[in-house]
């Protein structure tokens, strides 16, 4: 599997930490940025890049962090496909792939340790989307609701 991955200057090291860990868990894993530490960057600058990479089909989960996730995950969900959240906890992680067929994780690096961010992050990568019919049921309410709203 694919997955992207992108920061601004609030999850600098957090993505460099995780790039590490994705890649030797035997994933391929595009670096979408920030590629250099600038405190003055702009999150959705980088958040666009992931999302456009899950749009194209390029990767098939991505993973964006900033401060908080906040700005991330604002950004994300204004693409059409992607379906983004914050969670800063393992349970959400999975089930969010597994009942939502949530495709992007967005992480604050300023409030979660690096050791629980590399548990949710593999949570994520490992989850699957459960194709129960109700699973469906809501995934296609959301996905109408995504087309009368975003077009
Ligand atoms: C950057 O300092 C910070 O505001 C940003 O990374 C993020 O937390 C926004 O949601």
């Amino acid at each position: 599997m694919k997955i992207s991955i992108a920061t601004d200057h609030g999850g600098f090291d957090l993505k460099n930490h995780l790039l590490k860990v994705i890649s030797s868990s035997g994933y391929e894993v595009l670096d979408k940025g920030a590629h250099t530490f600038d405190p003055n960057d702009d999150y959705p600058d980088f958040a666009k890049l992931v999302a456009k990479s899950i749009q194209k089909g390029e990767t098939t989960k991505g993973i964006i962090i900033c401060g908080s996730g906040v700005g991330a995950s604002i950004t994300a969900t204004k693409f059409k496909g992607v379906r983004a959240a914050i969670c800063h906890d393992t349970y959400s992680a999975a089930q969010g792939v597994e009942h939502d067929d949530m495709n992007v994780l967005c992480l604050g690096a300023r409030v979660i340790k690096i050791s629980l961010a590399v548990k949710i992050v593999r949570k994520f990568l490992e989850a699957q989307f459960d194709s129960d019919t109700r699973f469906v049921r809501r995934l296609n309410k959301v996905i109408e609701i995504e087309k009368s709203q975003l077009g």
